[in-house]
């Protein structure tokens, strides 16, 4: 069996496909799949998940285009490559259950990926129960999963990918793209309580939320095109904001026309922030760490326009619960927020969302909310 589990991004909110640093954790809920080799070239997956059909398709030929069978499509082409296994064609058989909501912003899909990628590195030799893939291994492992992924779904980075398969326990992972770096950062958890809360409205990435999230990631490029004829050493955005401090950029942004404007001053923003936050997570100053996350929501609701009134609505909600910050975390357009609470105003902010229709997975609530615990988890694994 693989296990891969979702995520919940703390900070460094669309800006990993602009190649700047995220800092995501992994949740205990995740995916699991059960399977067992097949002798000829045919998947074949069900799910417990409700509305799901069978996917059964046949390795080499047009996989699915919908349902979760593209994202098995996609752990196919991302290890057959040749780099991972042999080019062994030998299918399986498969069975997924899964303990996240799915669409929810937590990465329910790239854990598809994950948990598939796994079963065929078991099934071709490469990996064994227990074992697991040496860091580098796993760096390489996760871009090539996140260049699979889009093909099938949409433009992102590999923020997903890299968490599921490098997260520590009760660590953050802070991640690095240019050039890649891997940095678990202790949570404290003495001072830092994530919860992640989902709003029940759903991001679907293969209707609307899709289109707008890659409408956001060609705008972020068409941004930076546009401020490199008039800012030095602007070639990429990691280049751009270790040259020039943030107040500079900020400025620059108002040379630019609107929507860019925004999408420009958040993608810059938020890469002071991450920073900010890791180092506040790492100082143990939950406050700060708080305060950042509320900055980050704002500046995803005004200039990068990914909230909606459901996530304005939850995230007020945690805040005058007594959470110490909440933001919308993933894509958003949809999906779920991330909370952070003190130990002593966690069980308060659990009741008070929960009262107001928050519930925990497994109980029948009203559109499918949920309140998840988000105590950093460790990464995928085969068992
Ligand atoms: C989705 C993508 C990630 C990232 C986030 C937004 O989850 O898959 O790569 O871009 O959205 O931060």
């Amino acid at each position: 069996m693989a296990f891969a589990p979702g995520r919940v991004n703390l900070i460094g909110e669309h800006v990993d496909y602009c190649g700047l640093p995220v800092l995501p954790a992994a949740l205990s809920h995740g995916v699991a799949l059960a399977f067992a080799a097949r002798r000829d070239e045919r998947v074949r997956c069900l799910t417990t998940e409700a509305g799901f059909d069978e996917v059964d398709f046949t390795l080499g030929q047009t996989p699915p285009a919908a349902g979760f069978g593209r994202y098995l499509a996609a752990a196919v082409a991302g290890v057959g490559a040749g780099r991972w296994t042999p080019a062994s064609r030998a299918g399986l058989d498969g069975a997924i259950a899964s303990d996240l909501p799915v669409a929810a912003g937590l990465s329910s899909s790239s854990a598809v990926v994950i948990a598939g990628a796994l079963a065929l590195l078991a099934l071709r030799g490469r990996l064994t129960p227990g074992e697991s893939l040496p860091r580098e291994d796993a760096m390489r492992l996760a871009h090539d999963l996140a260049e699979a992924e889009h093909g099938v779904a949409i433009q992102g980075g590999a923020m997903d990918q890299s968490v599921c398969l490098g997260a520590a326990p009760g660590h953050a992972l802070h991640i690095a793209f240019e050039p890649a770096r891997w940095t678990p950062v202790p949570v404290d958890s003495g001072r830092f309580r994530f919860l992640a809360a989902y709003s029940g409205r759903r991001a679907d990435k293969g209707g609307a939320a899709g289109a707008i999230f890659d409408e956001r990631v060609r705008q972020a490029r068409e941004a930076l095109r546009v401020a490199r004829e008039f800012l030095p050493h602007a070639d990429s955005y990691p280049a751009l904001v270790t040259a020039h401090p943030l107040p500079e950029l900020l400025a620059a942004a108002d040379g630019l026309p609107a929507p860019l404007a925004g999408r420009f001053r958040h993608v810059v923003s938020e890469a002071g922030r991450t920073s900010a936050a890791a180092k506040h997570l790492e100082d143990g100053d939950a406050t700060a760490f708080g305060e950042t996350l509320d900055a980050s929501h704002e500046s995803l609701r005004r200039d990068y326009a990914v909230s909606t009134p459901d996530l304005d609505e939850l995230v007020r909600a945690a805040r005058d619960a007594g959470a110490l910050g909440a933001r919308l975390t993933g894509a958003g357009l949809g999906g779920s927020a991330v909370i952070l609470a003190s130990p002593d105003r966690e069980a308060a902010i659990r009741a008070r969302l929960t009262e107001r229709y928050y519930l925990p997975r497994g109980i029948a609530a009203p559109r499918g909310t949920h309140l998840l615990d988000a105590t950093p988890s460790g990464p995928a694994a085969l068992y």
